[in-house]
């Protein structure tokens, strides 16, 4: 650490002499004969501790250090003083923010203890005023970084990021917005990655609840007690291992909106408590005899057939009809495939993003191939794939047959005609494919035959086969 500084100001000279003795060799000091004098140093150093006399010709001590206040305010100051004067310095200390005065005469000793602690006390504030610094910083950084990420979170919920413009989806959106502001439970079903989960989030934070908790709980993953306290709480003692009383996710979602996926997992005993909440408002804490009031929107999400649950007695009826106000019923992708080019082109842009590819698109084969898949994952399943195929594409070009995987290559041979292709090579493979198959129709999937009416070796037409998976055996047992 620099050695700190001293400004020592008195008119006396043999007053300055003896002093910088005294603190010459800890500190490094500065003197001066009037106040005038002093306020040029202060000028053109920076001091740590200044010590003034009160009674000097000209400027007077106070007025001094009101004076070195205003040039360095971090400055410690100290007044030296005689008893005739001390009533007189008392305002200095509120005036001129004076840290001690000391009264002559004084002990040497006395004054290196008293500038001792000043000097510590400069160094406390310095270091103050730095961690202050920094955290004024750290703070806009991290208000930068919050308002980032919750525009971020804004634009992804935003209706407009829920891909489909199939006639479908579309009315899906019109249900969404006229349920979105009432308290109305609303059950989503659909096959697995239809988006029920991401539909939920998208209804509660485009809500007037969206200040509030989103909480989500599948109903399918934990044993029931576990389940029960998890969305109700307990008290303490309802079980071994309550030791605490435990706030349940409808306290927590209070004014906000509970996600329950999975919801015909549930027992019996859960359904009741379900049923409770939705038709008094009100929970029950496992292990508890008071009810407590709770002011919940209820998502709830199953891929199963309820009604079919509620037939073979594993749903509660009166629970179904309870939930089901307000069905949103999401279609599998296959139902509407008019959707797979916008969802390809989203997913695209949102994975090569993410790692700083530019990927123009998707070929038209590959996009063939994937409007022509049964996708039992839905749009999870579509996600999963364009991001395994972005990560695999070279910067700057296109996905193409080579980066998609195998299983989505199902049969071209009764698909697209060559012409409906505007680009040449997509084309092409579809001519390839419709000629082999003819030939291999006539001939019952004999490769060596096909090959002779195709006028290509037996080897190339091998070759052929494998590259547009054409699967032979089809054709030794359907035509
Ligand atoms: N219409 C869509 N637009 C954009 N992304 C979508 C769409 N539908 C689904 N997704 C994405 O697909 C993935 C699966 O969606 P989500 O988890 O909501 O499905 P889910 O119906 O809850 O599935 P599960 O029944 O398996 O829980 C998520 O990553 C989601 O972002
Ligand atoms: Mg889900």
């Amino acid at each position: 650490m620099h050695k700190a500084s001293i400004l020592i100001v008195d008119d006396q000279k043999e007053t300055l002499n003896s002093l910088r003795r005294i603190f010459q060799r800890e500190y490094t000091v500065f003197t001066a004969l009037s106040g005038a004098e002093g306020l040029e140093i202060i000028g053109r150093n920076k001091i740590t501790v200044i010590l003034s006399d009160q009674r000097m010709p000209e400027m007077d001590g106070v007025t001094f250090l009101k004076n070195a206040y205003q040039l360095q305010p971090e400055a410690i100051r100290i007044m030296v003083t005689g008893y005739a004067d001390i009533e007189a310095s008392i305002n200095a200390v509120n005036e001129a923010k004076i840290y001690q005065y000391i009264s002559k005469p004084f002990e040497p000793d006395e004054l290196k203890l008293v500038v001792k602690g000043a000097v510590e006390r400069y160094n406390l504030a310095d270091k103050n005023r730095t961690l202050q610094k920094e955290l004024i910083k750290h703070n806009a950084v991290l208000k930068k970084e919050n308002t980032e990420l919750k525009t971020q979170f804004s634009q992804d919920l935003d209706l407009g990021n829920f891909i489909g413009h199939s006639p479908a989806m579309q009315k899906i959106f019109k249900l969404v917005k006229k349920v979105m502001n009432t308290p109305t439970s609303v059950l989503l079903l659909g096959e697995t990655g239809t988006g029920k989960e991401m539909l939920a989030k998208m209804i509660h934070y485009n809500s007037n609840r969206k200040e509030k908790m989103f909480v989500v709980q599948n109903c399918g993953a934990i044993p029931d007690t576990l389940l029960q306290s998890e969305l109700f709480g307990h008290v303490k003692g309802a079980f071994t291992g309550a030791i605490n009383d435990k706030m349940g996710l409808f306290e927590q979602a209070d004014n906000g909106t509970i996600f329950l996926d999975e919801i015909g997992d549930t027992s019996q005993a859960l359904q009741i408590g379900l049923l409770r909440v939705l038709q008094e408002g009100e929970i029950k804490p496992v292990g508890s005899s008071k009810t407590i009031k709770v002011d919940v929107r209820v998502i709830a999400a199953t891929n199963r057939d309820l009604l079919q649950d509620v037939e073979d007695g594993r749903f509660r009826e009166d629970l179904y009809y309870r939930l089901n106000v307000f069905p949103i019923n999401i279609p599998p992708l296959r139902e509407r495939k008019e959707d797979i080019p916008e969802l390809v082109q989203f997913f695209i842009e949102k994975y090569s993003s993410r790692i700083s590819k530019q990927i123009p698109g998707i070929t038209e084969a590959v996009l063939h191939y994937l409007t022509e898949f049964t996708f039992p994952g839905n749009v999870r399943e579509l996600e999963n794939e364009i991001e395994r195929m972005v990560t695999l594409a070279d910067d700057g070009s296109q996905i193409g047959i080579e980066e998609l995987s195998d299983r989505f290559k199902v049969s071209r041979v009764n698909i697209a005609a060559p012409l409906s292709f505007t680009q040449l090579k997509p084309a092409i493979e579809q001519l390839e494919i419709t000629l082999i198959s003819n030939a291999l129709k006539k001939t019952k999937g004999n490769i060596l035959k096909a090959a002779e009416i195709l006028n290509i070796s037996r080897v190339g037409l091998h070759k052929m086969l494998k590259r547009h998976n054409i699967p032979v055996s089809e054709f030794k047992t359907a035509f």
